[in-house]
């Protein structure tokens, strides 16, 4: 079958080890099912997978992507979670310290098929598209766990989005606005700024911008290049949620803000197969559909790889398969 995947990784130059091409056929163990793609999203993930993040040799070669919609063996239109928990496991799958990403400990979703365990596939809403469908299981998913069960943030409270194009910041933005937070961003440029307002984000602002007054909350995927604008945009008790650091893992922690301001520092990762459920409803009651920057074939995996890779993103980047 047809996958994008990863042989040899390299940290400095990822896009020269994406490989798209043939694989074998996976089979689906005692407990497992084959999902058909029909669609499967990008994540920056991805680009850490190729880079060699957490990808052992041993594991190697693996096909890469979290996120798929497709059709089960029955034919039923099927979401992918891709939080795969440890057998036995119960509650919180988030909480598993031996729970993986797909593409991680088993093969990716960017692929013509993806066999995951039977308790990964949900039901996909009539509502949503294959790529729209796609497009949840990791950024969206993660934006939601952030915002609404993380944060302890409330409707009508003010909340900064470092970063305002890529997956996680678009989802935070049409998730919150459509919730009654104030969602404020900040975008690398005038374009990105421009259509996160589109977006529903109520103020757009420069990278480190003084703000017009100081948040509740801060929601940060960033890491370094953001982490201390973060923390000093803060009110006293407010609260940073963090799920990523694109830009590093290093940096200065603030503490002297943290504790004289009474913050809030809280991790969030992915999301529950029932929040994955409960973010599907959201979206059939509100109408709000994931921001879709392109689809493209799974042929033209570098396109959208090196998008991403160069910060060219307004929202998902899409494979159909
Ligand atoms: N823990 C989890 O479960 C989880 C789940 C999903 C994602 N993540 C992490 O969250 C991060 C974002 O993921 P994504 O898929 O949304 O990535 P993405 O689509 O590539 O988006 C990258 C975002 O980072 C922002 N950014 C700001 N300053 C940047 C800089 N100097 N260099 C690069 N980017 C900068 C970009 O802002 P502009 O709009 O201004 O370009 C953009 O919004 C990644 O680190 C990812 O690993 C974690």
């Amino acid at each position: 079958m047809l996958a994008a995947f990863v042989s040899t990784p390299s940290p400095d130059d990822p896009l020269s080890v994406l490989e798209v091409g043939e694989r074998p056929e996976p089979e689906a163990p005692e407990g497992w099912t084959t999902v058909t793609v029909k669609a499967a999203a990008l994540n920056h993930h991805d680009l850490f997978s190729l880079r060699g993040v957490g990808l052992p040799a041993e594991r190697m070669p693996m096909v890469l992507g979290c996120d798929a919609a497709g059709t089960d063996a029955d034919g039923k239109e099927v979401v992918v979670h891709a939080v795969v928990s440890s057998p036995g496991w119960t509650g919180d799958e988030t909480l598993d310290p031996k729970r993986s990403l797909l593409s991680e400990r088993y093969q990716g979703t960017l692929a013509e098929r993806v066999v995951v365990p039977a308790r990964n596939v949900v039901p996909k809403p009539a509502a949503l598209s294959f790529a729209e469908a796609a497009s949840l299981p990791t950024a969206w998913l993660t934006a939601y766990r952030m915002l609404f069960v993380r944060s302890g943030l409330r409707p009508g409270q003010t909340v900064l989005v470092q970063g305002a194009s890529g997956g996680v910041a678009t989802a935070l933005v049409q998730l919150g606005s459509a919730a009654g937070y104030r969602m404020w961003v900040t975008g690398r440029s005038e374009e990105k700024r421009t259509a996160a307002l589109a977006l529903g984000a109520e103020q757009a602002f420069e990278p480190g911008a003084r703000l017009p007054e100081r948040v509740d909350g801060v929601m940060e995927s960033v890491g370094k290049a953001t982490w201390g604008h973060s923390i000093r945009s803060l009110k006293p008790g407010g609260v940073v949620v963090t799920c990523g650091a694109t830009t590093g893992f290093d940096p200065s922690a603030e503490l002297n803000r943290v504790f004289f301001t009474q913050l809030s520092v809280v991790g969030s990762t992915m999301g529950t197969r029932e929040e994955l459920q409960q973010l599907m409803r959201m979206l059939e009651v509100t109408g709000v559909r994931p921001q879709i920057d392109v689809e493209l074939p799974l042929t033209q995996a570098h396109e959208g790889f090196a998008r991403m890779l160069e910060g060219r993103t307004a929202g998902k980047i899409v494979f159909s398969v």
